[in-house]
């Protein structure tokens, strides 16, 4: 069992470069399945997420070779569709988009319903909606989420009742080889949304209006394979920006995307940090106190869910009293009875979290309860006075590469340790 342990209190110095994008990455590594063809992805994230796609496309019959850390070449001509393994499919939220790839090229699918993160319930209806409008019926078996068509599938227009970021992903990828015109209306805006639609693109596909609330597709017949880099992940880069904060210290965030940080820029500088945006980075200097203040989570560009916990973790640091509202997911905030063990006072009331910052933390034995909650446990350990240990960092590796290495060049005292079944205990990163 592995864990991270950090001895807190040391300001970070340096600079961390930022990965590809998690949620782009496995949207587009199942969107080649559409291009049935060859396409070599670059700026891919070395993370637990994209390996678990790359061996359900290999399971799946594609032919998957690492051309270096963050490049690899998949060829989609032979893949079957439903094979995808039951229990590789069901560990990974992001398998849900063997659905739309599968549906789009062979007008039928067959996938284990998700997992991911437990934030409450985790309903599909507005996915299965725009499937059922393009011509596809869906219903559950054993686990399995199978969908058929009659026909070929046929553009339409589909309204979103709930701004989703997996739903438009998903509905795009059913209607690029679909026959006529497809509306998306009430989309997702997120930069993944326009990075899937820019790799589809050049490919051969017929999208324009991602990164609006309208995205509209015409239908092509036929995909062919591509070379395409990822986008720096946005979550990643705002992670170590809240790191910077929380610890104190100066740090430049390399090869990142200003833009699609602003909200969470706009958050630091409002507690008193100092952040200089450069073209592709960013560098976040903390020596004073944090100040306290309101944050509420939102679809993009509003300030993203995904960093709701490690927010959490800055207001506790600072001086008064700061609320946290969730406005995406109905329970994201279980980690706060992890923050709590460092001294936090947060008291949740379903989606609103009341934060008192008192200005500091004391070092805990926490776990992480989820992907973000982890990196929070993370950046509290880093701020916090004498030893943090966070287990369960298999959530954290899901997501972040290397956060232990990129930590430790910019100041951290941090280790990974594995403990064995005897409790021994050995030092590995
Ligand atoms: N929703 C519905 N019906 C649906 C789909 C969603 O009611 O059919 C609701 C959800 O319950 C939620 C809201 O709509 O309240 C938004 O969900 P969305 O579909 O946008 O989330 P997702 O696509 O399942 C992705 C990311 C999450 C991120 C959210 C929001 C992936 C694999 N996951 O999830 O990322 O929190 O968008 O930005 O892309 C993470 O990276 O840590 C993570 C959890």
């Amino acid at each position: 069992m592995d864990k991270i342990v950090i001895n807190g209190g040391r300001p970070l110095y340096g600079s961390i470069g930022i990965s590809g994008m998690k949620n782009s990455a496995l949207p587009i590594l199942f969107g080649t399945i559409l291009a049935a063809d060859k396409c070599v992805i670059e700026n891919l994230p070395p993370i637990k997420d994209v390996t678990g796609a790359l061996q359900i496309l290999k399971e799946m019959g594609a032919e998957v070779k690492m051309l270096d850390d963050t490049t690899v070449e998949i060829d989609t001509s032979h893949i079957v569709c439903g094979s995808a393994p039951y229990e590789m499919a069901r560990n990974m939220r992001g398998s849900y988009y063997i659905a739309g790839a599968e549906l789009g090229r062979f007008g039928r699918s067959k996938v284990a319903l998700p997992g991911g993160c437990d934030f409450g319930s985790r309903p599909i209806d507005q996915h299965l909606k725009g499937f059922e409008a393009l011509g596809a019926r869906s219903n559950i078996d054993n686990g399995y989420l199978v969908l058929e068509t009659d026909n070929a599938l046929h553009g339409d227009s589909v309204y979103l009742d709930v701004v989703s970021v997996g739903a438009t992903i998903n509905i795009i990828l059913a209607a690029v080889l679909a026959e006529g015109n497809t509306v998306i209306d009430n989309a997702a805006k997120e930069p993944h949304i326009v990075d899937l639609a820019n790799f589809l693109n050049a490919c051969g596909a017929n999208i324009s209006g991602a990164g609006t609330n309208v995205i509209h597709i015409k239908g092509v017949s036929h995909l062919s394979g591509v070379t395409y880099a990822i986008i720096p992940d946005m979550i990643e880069a705002g992670t170590y920006m809240v790191a910077a904060a929380a610890a104190g210290g100066n740090v430049t965030v390399t090869n990142v995307i200003p833009k699609h940080l602003e909200s969470i820029t706009a958050k630091l500088v409002e507690m008193g940090v100092d952040v200089i945006e450069n073209d592709d980075s960013i560098v976040v200097a903390r020596s004073g106190p944090l100040s306290k203040v309101n944050v509420k989570t939102m679809p993009y560009p509003g300030f993203p869910t995904d960093m709701n916990p490690q927010m959490c973790v800055l207001l506790c640091l600072a001086e008064g009293t700061s609320t946290l509202k969730e406005g995406v997911w109905e329970s994201r905030f279980r980690y706060t009875k992890e923050l709590a063990c460092f001294g936090a006072e947060i008291q949740v009331d379903q989606r609103i979290a009341i934060v008192e910052g008192k200005g500091q933390l004391t070092g805990a034995e926490v776990k992480a309860v989820d992907l973000r909650a982890g990196a929070a446990m993370v950046i509290a350990g880093l701020a916090a006075s004498g030893t943090t240990v966070v287990g369960d960092i298999h959530h954290i590796e899901r997501g972040y590469e290397k956060i232990v290495e990129k930590l430790r060049a910019v100041g951290a005292d941090i280790s990974k340790i594995t403990v064995g079944d005897d409790d021994s205990t050995a030092l590995v990163g």
